[in-house]
C-alpha cells in the first residue's frame, strides 16, 4: 500500500499519455507540465507502470492529456491496462464521436469532459474549437454509457461566470433522461498571467448550497457535492486550500515517464519510463516520499 509521510494514502493515478491537443484554451494548466520533451510511451509502458501502481493498491487510474484521443493507439492503451475498480479519461469531446464505442469495449469506464461555455462563439473564442463536435462527442458517450458522465467547467471572471445557471440547467436534461451526468464547477488555479480571470467559486458554492436538497464531502480532496433536484455539481477548489492538499489521493505520470508528486510541482520528478517490476516499484516508493501538501497552511 502506498502512504506517505502525511498519511494520505495513493488510490488515484493519473497517466498522461500525450502533451498535444487540438484545442488552445488559455487557461491551460497543461497538468503541470510547462514545456513539452515531445516524448511519448508506448502502451506496454504505459500498462506496465499502472500495473505496478495497481498492484500497490491504487484503485482507479485516469488517462489525461493533452488530449488523449490525439493518441491513433488510445483504445490499444486503454486496452492493455490492468483492472482497475475505475479507468476514466479527461477529455475536450471533440473526437468522441470516433471513439466512445471502442474505448467502452476496451475497458473505460466512464469520461470527465471540458465544456467551459454553452454558447458557441464564446466557445469557439475560448477553445479554438467546434461547440457541436463536443456536443455530439458527449451525446455518444451517453450512448456507450461512458456514464457518470462529468462535466468540467472552469469558471472565469467576465468570461463564463454568468453561465453557471444554465450549465446546472444542461446537465439536470440528461439526469431527466436518466442518464448520469454531473456537473464540476472547477476555481481557476491562477497560473501566472491568470489573475485577472480568478473568479472565487465560493460564492456560486453558496447559492447552489441554499438550494440543494442534499449534500456530500467526497474523500477526494474533501470536495463538496450538491444535489439540486436530483442533479449533482460538485465544487473543486484547490486555490490556497489546506483541505484540498491533506485529503489529496491522486498520483500523476508524465507524457514522458516520470512520477509527479504534485500538480503544482516540477522540481521533484522521479523517471520510470521503461521500467518494470520490483526496480519500477523502488521507484514508485521514492516518489511517493517526496509527497507534500502545496497549500499546508504555513506561510
Ligand atoms: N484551472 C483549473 N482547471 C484547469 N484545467 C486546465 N487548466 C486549468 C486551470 N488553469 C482542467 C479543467 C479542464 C481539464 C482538462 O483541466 O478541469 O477540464
Amino acid at each position: 500500500m502506498l502512504v506517505d509521510r502525511f498519511n494520505r494514502r495513493i488510490t488515484n493515478l493519473r497517466i498522461s499519455v500525450t502533451d498535444r491537443c487540438n484545442l488552445s484554451c488559455f487557461y491551460c494548466h497543461k497538468e503541470g507540465q510547462f514545456c513539452n520533451t515531445g516524448i511519448e510511451m508506448s502502451p506496454e509502458e504505459i500498462s506496465e507502470i499502472a500495473k505496478a501502481f495497481r498492484e500497490l493498491g491504487v484503485k482507479k487510474v485516469k488517462i489525461t492529456g493533452g488530449e488523449p484521443l490525439l493518441r491513433r493507439d488510445i483504445v490499444e492503451i486503454v486496452e492493455m491496462l490492468p483492472e482497475f475498480d475505475e479507468v476514466s479519461m479527461t477529455t475536450n469531446g471533440i473526437l468522441l464521436d470516433k471513439y466512445a464505442f471502442d474505448l467502452k469495449d476496451a475497458g473505460l469506464s466512464r469520461v470527465n469532459i471540458s465544456l467551459d461555455s454553452l454558447n458557441p462563439s464564446k466557445y469557439k473564442n475560448l477553445t479554438g474549437g467546434e461547440f457541436k463536435k463536443v456536443i455530439s462527442g458527449i451525446e455518444t458517450a451517453v450512448q456507450a454509457e461512458l456514464t457518470p458522465i462529468k462535466l468540467n467547467m472552469v469558471v472565469m471572471k467576465g468570461i463564463n461566470d454568468d453561465e453557471v445557471q444554465e450549465m446546472i440547467e444542461f446537465t439536470s436534461r440528461f439526469n431527466r433522461r436518466g442518464i448520469n451526468v454531473i456537473l464540476q464547477i472547477i476555481e481557476l488555479l491562477k497560473l501566472p498571467n491568470l489573475e485577472d480571470y480568478y473568479f472565487d467559486i465560493g460564492l456560486i458554492e453558496n447559492e447552489v448550497a441554499k438550494k440543494a436538497e442534499d449534500f456530500r464531502v467526497r474523500a477526494m480532496h474533501h470536495r463538496r457535492q450538491y444535489y439540486l433536484n436530483g442533479t449533482a455539481v460538485e465544487f473543486v477548489r484547490p486555490m490556497d486550500n489546506t483541505e484540498f492538499c491533506y485529503n489529496c489521493n491522486r498520483i500523476r505520470v508524465t507524457t514522458d515517464g516520470k512520477i509527479k508528486a504534485c500538480l503544482l510541482r516540477d522540481d521533484n520528478l522521479i523517471d520510470v519510463k521503461g521500467l518494470r517490476g520490483e526496480e519500477l516499484k523502488k521507484k514508485i516508493f521514492e516518489a511517493v516520499g517526496l509527497r507534500e501538501p502545496y497549500f499546508s497552511g504555513g506561510d
